[in-house]
């Protein structure tokens, strides 16, 4: 089941396109501690989150990651999954580029006892043979090695966490671990203030960032769109194949240099849109006039 939006805290999270309290924010541990809270009680209190797949499913973004994906994967590698839940995210790129071995990481330890008794009994064909779920919080990684995973991910985790800071860390130390030929998938909502954050940590990495958006149509008419970021030392040329918009590392979010090479309509216009408006559904910045006021000077006219 495909879900773009979580239960309570998270729903909070999910309609400001921000983490809580981007506003006034907690103490990182404290909103840490927070959050982890609130997901033990989503998994613990509904059967159908465990299974389910926040924002798509894996062969919604698969056209996209493929060519990605294909270049950084060998049977020896690893595929890390960040704040993985239940997703079959990590098991599907293990199985289809060949990797070996699947590393699922989350911060609510009831998940990640559902997810080793998932693959202690997993008999399907093509199922896992290396497999290791960990209790971890993305933002602090240092159990594993630096430059040791050939493929990262990230669905919905990064929507997850507290304020634009340890939306940073969880980055960097995915940046960290990915191995120097890796690539990293991160899929989440579309807010404008997303762009710069991961612009901003992919020149941080020196890496080339990568960004689709995909959903059923332009989200100005109500559609629900998510994007799809790539982020990897050598991401090839911008907008040929599948189509997509190419950021070159050390771009500038404010740089009018910005790589508009897209053949794909719906990445081109709202990420025109981000750049433009810093909104994915309005072509232009806010003016004094789209101020709300609750009376206007003609008030002033009616007896
Ligand atoms: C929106 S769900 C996405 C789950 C899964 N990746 C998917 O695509 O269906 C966010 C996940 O992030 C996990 N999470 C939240 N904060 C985290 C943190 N600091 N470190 C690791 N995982 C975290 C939650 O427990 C939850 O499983």
């Amino acid at each position: 089941m495909v879900q773009g939006q979580g239960f309570g805290l998270l729903h909070v999270m999910a309609n400001s396109g921000e983490g809580v309290g981007d506003a006034n924010p907690l103490p990182t541990h404290d909103a840490t501690a927070m959050l982890a809270e609130h997901w033990g009680k989503v998994y613990e209190n509904n059967a159908t989150a465990r299974t389910r797949e926040w924002h798509c499913e894996y062969h919604d973004v698969q056209g996209f990651i493929a060519r990605f994906c294909e270049s950084a994967s060998h049977p020896e590698g690893t595929v890390l999954d960040v704040g993985c839940g239940g997703s079959c995210f990590g098991e599907r790129v293990l199985g289809d580029f060949g990797l070996g071995h699947l590393f699922l990481t989350d911060i609510d330890p009831g998940i990640v006892e559902i997810l080793k008794a998932r693959y202690e009994t997993a008999l399907h064909e093509g199922a896992p043979k290396s497999v290791t779920c960990e209790v971890m919080d993305c933002t602090d990684m240092k159990s594993i090695a630096s430059n040791s995973c050939a493929v990262v991910l990230d669905k919905g985790t990064l929507d997850a966490l507290h304020g634009e800071k340890d939306k940073m860390r969880m980055l960097l130390e995915c940046g960290r671990v990915l191995a120097a030929s890796g690539v990293f998938v991160s899929v989440s909502f579309a807010s404008a203030k997303r762009v710069p954050v991961l612009m901003e940590a992919a020149k941080r990495m020196r890496l080339q960032l990568r960004i689709k958006v995909l959903g059923q149509g332009d989200p100005r008419f109500g559609h629900t769109v998510y994007f799809v970021a790539v982020l990897g030392k050598d991401l090839g040329t911008a907008g040929t194949g599948t189509g997509c918009l190419g950021t070159g590392s050390g771009m500038d979010f404010d740089n009018d240099d910005l790589a508009y090479a897209s053949e794909d309509e719906l990445t081109q216009t709202v990420l025109t849109r981000v750049h433009r408006a810093s909104s994915v559904i309005e072509y232009d910045p806010p003016s004094k006039e789209d101020e709300l006021t609750l009376f206007d000077e003609s008030d002033g006219e009616y007896p």
